[in-house]
């Protein structure tokens, strides 16, 4: 890759900033506060603090030191980075799985990103002021999804004319490049994101007991639910399922996209201590704001059992249609509220761009691409892949890429690429690199696990999963029969992304072979 002048951070701060706003999104304040309500509560904190250790931490070194050796080498994406460590010519194919994964992603999460920035707007206008009950503001949120008709909502427009602003917006951003777009959208997003998250958690926290006619149902009460220990669950395979999940998914392990923003750094940027600051920026924005937030407030005004309820229902429920419920209750709703859906646009908007950028990187290094170009290809691409997400919402559409990107493709992803760091780079090189340019250096014990347990670790979650679900899972046992078309329309939608992206990665590999000027290839 001979003059090939990559980009790079502006600063350390910003580099920080940035991974934290790939990390934190709606991963911390709506799906971290479901998992943990339905796995057991305090329970579930027990496996999803030894995953914190056993694997997040250690991917997260693992995937930003591969990231800063494949960025140094001129490749920001998995295919260029598998491959230059790992000089076969399969590497490069198992490394789609970190251009896959978060487009399929992005595909359903920029759409969901978007109903934040319409709820946002909902609240400060009132506009569901109103529909006062969990049952009404379901409605409410299925009429904006174009799910039912009804009388707040007659068609999708609303939630289109959103969406093209949502995504428009993520294209812009990437199109600027990442120190001028993404570093600067960090500098700006994730500041307010943490004070208004703080705000709402000190609103949280002073419910006190809402309804003095229901005693039991206060405050107290819902920090109790989310952390008081329920030890049965403890050897529960399906709650250790979901808390590594969740780890994976929180941290953005195991996508590419950790890889991708540290491709920027530069070659003794301290990879240590970026991993630390973080996954601790993370951790703290999940389980002290994400924890205090939406699970407590539908407690002090559900009580336990229709918080439960409610985390049953899913994130969806408790984000746009509980909390809704509550901020008509409160003092200030309507800028509560705001808040509150601010707050996730903002944790969406950071995570969104972290999710392109693989891609990104991929079309304008691969293939010479500028930007600004790459940049629309990879937005017609997300916005012509996403129509049926948005049109098929209610036949499980989404469901089905998030349960293969969100779920399942990140083990393997990061189960792969552990081997390929671990096994055949080398775990003494690898050691190395992780600690090179390091402040603090990291300790030893670190070297073992990430060397046997968590490859092992992740072995397992995968020999579960074949075990457990792989049959009922691909014959669709859990699927409602009238959604199966849609299911397998969602299947091949992923194999054709999977088979276009491979072929991209033959041809890219091809004219470098050649040693053609890649840039007129492309251009016929
Ligand atoms: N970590 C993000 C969240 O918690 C989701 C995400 C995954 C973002 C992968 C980027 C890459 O919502």
């Amino acid at each position: 890759m001979e003059n090939n002048k990559r980009e790079e951070w502006g600063t350390k701060l910003g580099l920080v900033l940035a991974l934290a706003g790939n990390a934190i999104g709606l991963g911390n304040f709506l799906r971290f506060p479901v998992q943990a309500a339905e796995n057991g509560g305090g329970t579930f904190m027990l496996p999803y603090f030894i995953s914190l250790i056993l694997l997040g931490i250690p991917l997260m070194w693992v995937e930003l030191t591969m990231g800063r050796f494949g960025g140094n080498r001129g490749h920001g994406s998995m295919p260029g980075m598998f491959y230059s460590m790992w000089n076969n010519r399969w590497s490069k194919y198992i490394g789609i799985l970190g251009i896959f994964t978060p487009l399929i992603i992005v595909i359903y999460y920029t759409y969901v990103a978007s109903w934040t920035l319409a709820f946002s707007f909902f609240s400060m206008s009132g506009k569901y002021f109103g529909a006062e009950s969990r049952e009404t503001m379901g409605a409410f949120l299925k009429g904006f999804q174009g799910v039912q008709s009804n009388n707040y909502f007659s068609s999708i427009m609303p939630a289109v004319i959103f969406y093209l602003i949502t995504l428009v917006l993520n294209v812009y951003i990437i199109s600027k490049g990442v120190s001028k777009g993404i570093e600067r959208l960090a500098n700006i997003a994730m500041p307010l994101l943490f004070i208004m998250a703080t705000a709402l958690a000190i609103r949280v926290l002073t419910f006190g007991t809402p309804d003095p006619a229901n005693p039991e149902n206060n405050i107290a009460a819902g920090l109790g639910f989310i952390w008081n220990p329920d030890f049965s669950q403890l050897t529960n395979s399906t709650v250790w399922l979901a808390a590594s999940g969740q780890i994976f998914f929180t941290l953005s392990l195991g996508m590419g996209a950790i890889a991708t923003y540290a491709s920027y750094m530069k070659k003794d940027d301290d990879v240590a201590t970026t991993g630390i600051a973080t996954a601790g920026a993370n951790e703290f924005a999940e389980v002290v704001l994400g924890g205090t937030i939406a699970i407590p407030a539908a407690v002090a005004f559900f009580g336990l059992v229709g918080a439960q309820e409610i985390a049953k229902g899913g994130a969806f429920d408790l984000g746009f249609q509980s909390l809704p419920v509550i901020f008509q209750k409160i003092p200030l709703g309507q800028f509560f509220g705001f808040i509150w859906f601010l707050l996730l646009f903002f944790a969406a908007l950071t995570s969104s761009v972290a999710l392109t950028q693989p891609a990104m990187a991929f079309l304008q290094e691969e293939f010479r691409i500028p930007k600004e170009r790459a940049a629309i290809i990879v937005g017609l691409v997300i916005f012509i892949c996403s129509l049926p997400v948005v049109l098929f919402l209610k036949h499980g559409f989404l469901d089905e890429l998030d349960y293969w990107a969100g779920t399942f493709g990140p083990v393997l992803c990061a189960f792969l690429e552990t081997i390929i760091f671990v096994w055949i780079f080398g775990m003494a090189k690898g050691w190395e690199e992780i600690n090179r340019g390091a402040t603090t250096r990291i300790p030893k014990v670190f070297f073992y696990i990430i060397k046997y347990i968590t490859p092992a670790f992740l072995f397992t979650i995968l020999a579960t999963w074949f075990y457990q679900s792989a049959i009922d899972v691909l014959l669709m046992k859990n699927i409602d029969p009238s959604n199966k078309p849609y299911v397998w329309g969602a299947r091949l939608m992923m194999l054709a992304i999977f088979i276009g992206l491979a072929y991209l990665v033959r041809k890219s590999w091809r004219m470098k072979e050649q040693g053609h000027k890649i840039r007129q290839d492309i251009q016929d």
